[in-house]
């Protein structure tokens, strides 16, 4: 529809998002942006009409980029500070109550018991 901002979302996914939007009768311009081929595949067979990209469109865009449970997706490093610096804390291949610290140089540090988890 002309006039109706274009919608990016970042992070389709197989367009769950993307079909609500437009099962409420969002009628502009929709763009599904996600990387992986086999999701966009899906997405594009689900959505016909939509957008189905591996990349950001080019700007300038006269619309919203929205992204629904990507950031939450992306790994990120934890990191703690110690007598011997800041360390990252892994997950180790161990029981799951150890974490496990590595120094700057990938170097496993210590491993200690992981904090008990908070009921409430
Ligand atoms: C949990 S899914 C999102 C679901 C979708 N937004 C929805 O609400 O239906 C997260 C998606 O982000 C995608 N993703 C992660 N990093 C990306 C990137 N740099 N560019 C595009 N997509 C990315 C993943 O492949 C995954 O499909």
């Amino acid at each position: 529809m002309a006039g109706a901002p274009v919608v990016v979302e970042a992070g389709a996914g197989r367009g769950t998002l993307a079909a609500a939007v437009r099962a409420a009768g969002y009628p502009g311009r929709y763009v599904c942006v996600e990387r992986s081929a086999t999701l966009r595949a899906a997405a594009a067979e689900r959505l016909p009409g939509v957008e189905v990209v591996a990349d950001l469109p080019p700007g300038p865009l006269d619309g919203v980029v929205v992204a629904n449970e990507l950031l939450d997706n992306l790994p990120f490093v934890l990191l703690e500070r110690e007598a011997e610096g800041w360390l990252e804390v892994r997950v180790g291949p161990g029981p799951a109550e150890v974490l496990t610290l590595y120094g700057p140089q990938g170097e496993r540090i210590h491993v200690r018991a992981r904090p008990a988890r908070s009921s409430g």
